[in-house]
């Protein structure tokens, strides 16, 4: 029977799919793994279901010397050393598609959150202090007929864009290669990374982080930033210089931010928490049930079929 080790408690769909055909056994505390865990599991099992937040390294994939599949519970997996993975013949997957509303719907709720102000009018609601209408009172931006810059068009970012078709927002994309969905879905128009920072009011993050995408958004960008313009992200916190965004943000170089992801997570850089104008939600953008019990069962199912030695349809490194 192949062993299996499962490093944090997921849907008992996907469990129970483990256990019919292997040898299970799940890190059960409500916390990510420790690296000794980590590295025992890796030791003991065949097969290793991985959270995004498992750093999956030279040192896990050769542990015991006997891994042969790592599937990971995400879409993204820029937390595994896929080089090193292919050098030690160890299959790697992950979870796409059954995710992507979910994710794309989280982009959404995050900017509608910061642009209607609705955190700090939460707030004040639940302190006991409010005093009733105000004309002036979180008076925020306009959404509809505005326009949405959209980074990186794979599929949440095209769901994300073919989501704004009930706000009349002008889309407009950069990605390496054009989306006939998008263009064909809401009109969008394939720009420039330049063109895309200085014209919307709204940008959306939704690349894979790699050595080309970390700190896509810094510095130079934030003052490239209409004043007014927000910035969402439920991609990967290292997209953003963060230092650099919570300058922007107390410079008002930029109106606000949405962010779900963070640079150094689980911990976010000093003074982010202390701006109004800042929405932070907790790495939930595939947080639906419907998402995560599909998630489950698909990185079942993967380490299955690749353990088996038919790669599954989602192995990266086939
Ligand atoms: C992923 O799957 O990569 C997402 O970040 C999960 O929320």
């Amino acid at each position: 029977m192949k062993k299996v080790y499962v490093s944090r408690a997921i849907s008992d769909k996907g469990i129970e799919l483990l256990r019919r055909q292997c040898d299970v056994r799940v890190q059960a505390a409500d916390r990510p793994a420790t690296r000794e865990e980590l590295l025992e599991g890796a030791d003991w099992a065949d097969g290793l279901l991985s959270m995004l937040c498992d750093k999956i390294d030279e040192e896990v994939l050769s542990a015991g010397g006997g891994l042969k599949a790592v599937a990971n519970y995400a879409v993204g997996y820029d937390n595994i050393d896929l080089a090193a993975a292919g050098r030690l013949g160890v299959g790697v997957s992950n979870t796409p598609d059954v995710l992507t509303h979910a994710t794309a719907e989280m982009a959404w709720a995050l900017l509608f959150a910061v642009a209607r102000q609705v955190v700090p009018s939460d707030r004040l609601m639940r302190s006991g202090r409010w005093q009733g209408w105000a004309p002036m009172e979180f008076v925020g931006c306009d959404v509809t007929g505005k326009t949405l810059g959209i980074i990186g068009a794979g599929r949440i970012g095209t769901a994300m864009g073919l989501m704004s078709s009930g706000f009349g927002m002008k889309v407009i994309y950069w990605n390496r290669s054009a989306s006939p969905r998008l263009e064909e879905g809401v009109g969008a128009q394939r720009v420039e990374l330049d063109q895309l920072i200085e014209e919307s009011d709204f940008i959306s993050l939704h690349l894979p982080l790699n050595d080309t995408s970390r700190h896509l958004i810094g510095k130079p960008q934030f003052e490239a930033m209409k004043p007014t313009s927000c910035l969402i992200n439920t991609g990967r916190g290292a997209l953003i210089d963060e230092a650099a965004l919570v300058d922007a943000l107390r410079k008002g170089k930029i109106a606000g931010a949405g962010l779900d992801v963070y640079e150094f997570e689980p911990a976010m850089s000093k003074g982010l928490a202390d701006l109004d104008n800042v929405v932070i939600t907790t790495h939930t953008g595939s947080a639906t049930s419907g998402s995560r019990g599909d998630m489950a069962v698909m990185a079942a199912e993967n380490l299955i079929a690749m353990l088996d030695g038919r790669a599954g349809a989602q192995c990266l490194n086939a």
